[in-house]
């Protein structure tokens, strides 16, 4: 079993080798050098014919894992997918074995891939000037108008898994890596680039281009994958059918133009249009291939924002526009801001819920210093017509309230009381509540009384949250079950610092 979870991200390098011996060793090492982000290195022999099998050993020290195919080349595709298959990360990146890593790129691409409508992203092997970019997370990318250079490129295993891997039925569709990136992107993903605001090099390719015709990193098939191309490349565009038709008649089957999608016209045609000239997308073509799907997650830049970008290198604020926030992610972000007593997890699964009702008024039991309070107090329309009320015998508001946008109150007393009701009821003046968190003593007995004194300023649908339930399980329990939902985070947690799982319910009353 792996020593690395899923709860700590890494990167999975994979380099699918043969006959780049005299580079190997390079790539390593560069690999190694640049690392930015944590990763795990593995390698696959492909029955090279040089010194690569003696040399790997001598590595090993560098390396995660090694695989080695004696007397059979599998040719790139297979190579890979033997790769992928092997690697524990979810985030992949493929390096060719003669290229050589020039910067710190890991950190970024692992950003890049966290974007679920990203089926792949490619790195130029050489990159001036910064094109109209998208960012996120701090890191700058774009939507390729063409495939992309397939030599360097970074995919989850999901999308690999999904389009059922790398294919090395290639000559009708492309070389195997265009015959990956377009299944890619007819499942409904965009392909990628990375952009640095630097003009040197982030990857380099340290072989002699096409030797003898021949590109011996992909082994059986005879064609180079290593050059940074775009399709909308008219000259690769004759080389690249001219090749199909030499690797035809080396078959010795006649070379026949593949029709419709795997047509690498049409697809030049299909992304160019898919991604506009001036980057935006095209979101009614888009609907072909289902990366409508995506549409809310993805914001691209206006024109003046590229503009910006052109200037000066991104700041930070800037680059916080494309995926919105997931609820795991709002619920962790105010966290780490405020001391909440949830586990991140759990509370994200109530805030989704409480979400949904798109509440005006909410009634928090037992808020502590208040940071669970302010979660709530950011699901509420923004204005002084919503409603949000705390009670605790001794409250430690660790945010001011009377900057609230909402029209927001902390009691402070105890909440079994009729004075703390009153004050409810004087806050409410007749209003009701969409939701209820309860999270005080934490015994059966409060969370029963609690219940049963607030119930009432419910509104039909709305219902109340528990915090703890594994302390208050009698109580939980006693209840219509049939009203009951609950939700118990097993470990690994989301999140590092909040409490380990105590449970939490929901009790629609109505
Ligand atoms: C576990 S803490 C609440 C944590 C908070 N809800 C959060 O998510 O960060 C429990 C709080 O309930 C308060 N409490 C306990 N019994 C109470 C009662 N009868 N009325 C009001 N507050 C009470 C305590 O003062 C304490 O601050």
């Amino acid at each position: 079993m792996s020593c690395f979870s899923e709860e700590v991200p890494f990167l999975s390098v994979i380099i699918p080798g043969y006959n780049r011996f005299s580079y190997l060793q390079e790539l390593v090492d560069s690999v190694h050098a640049q690392a930015d982000y944590p990763f795990e290195l593995i390698v696959h022999d492909d029955n090279s014919k040089d010194g690569t099998k003696d040399l790997l050993p001598k590595l090993n020290e560098k390396l995660s894992a090694t695989i080695y195919s004696h007397g059979f080349n599998f040719g790139l595709a297979e190579s890979i997918n033997r790769l992928v298959r092997l690697a524990n990360s979810k985030y992949i990146l493929m390096l060719n074995a003669d290229l050589k890593v020039e910067q710190p790129i890991f950190q970024d691409i692992v950003n890049v891939l966290q974007n679920r409508y990203v089926g792949y992203l490619t790195l130029n092997s050489i990159y001036s000037g910064i094109p109209r970019a998208i960012n996120n997370n701090g890191t700058n990318f774009m939507f390729t108008r063409g495939l992309g250079a397939g030599c360097a490129m970074a995919f989850r295993k999901d999308v690999w898994n999904e389009v059922g891997g790398w294919n090395n039925k290639t000559v009708a569709t492309g070389n195997a890596d265009v015959s990956f990136m377009t299944r890619v992107v007819r499942n409904g993903y965009f392909p990628t680039l990375l952009v640095k605001n630097t003009a040197d090099p982030l990857i380099t390719n340290m072989s002699q281009f096409h030797k003898n015709g021949q590109d011996s990193t992909i082994g059986r098939q005879p064609f180079d994958c290593s050059l940074p191309r775009l399709f909308n490349y008219e000259p690769y565009m004759k080389q690249s059918r001219q090749r199909y038709e030499d690797a035809a008649n080396a078959m010795q089957i006649t070379y026949k133009e593949p029709e419709g999608e795997v047509n690498i016209h049409s697809w030049h045609t299909f992304l160019n249009e898919l991604i506009t000239e001036d980057y935006q997308i095209n979101w009614i073509l888009a609907q072909k291939h289902g990366h409508t799907r995506w549409k809310d997650q993805i914001k691209i830049l206006e024109l003046e924002d590229y503009s910006k970008l052109l200037r000066k290198p991104a700041e930070p604020e800037f680059l916080n526009i494309v995926a919105p926030e997931t609820t795991l992610e709002f619920v962790k972000r105010i966290m780490k801001k405020h001391y909440s007593a949830q586990n991140a997890d759990e509370l994200a699964w109530i805030v989704e819920k409480v979400k949904k009702l798109n509440p005006k008024a909410i009634l928090e039991i037992g808020v502590e210093s208040g940071g669970t309070l302010k979660i709530w107090e950011q699901l509420l329309k923004q204005d002084k017509d919503s409603i949000l009320i705390g009670i605790d015998l001794s409250p430690n508001m660790q945010w001011d309230i009377s900057q609230s946008k909402v029209s927001a109150s902390v009691i402070e007393g105890d909440a079994h009381t009729i004075a703390a009701i009153q004050q409810v009821e004087n806050i409410l003046q007749g209003r009701r509540l969409d939701f209820i968190f309860i999270d005080s003593e934490h015994t059966d007995q409060a969370s029963q009384l609690e219940t049963l004194l607030y119930q009432e300023y419910l509104k039909p649908c709305g219902f109340i949250g528990y915090h703890d339930i594994l302390c208050i399980k009698g109580f939980i329990d006693s209840l219509d079950q049939s009203r009951v939902e609950r939700y118990i985070k097993e470990p690994p947690y989301s999140d590092f610092g909040a409490q380990n799982s105590p449970g939490i319910a929901i009790y629609h009353v109505n």
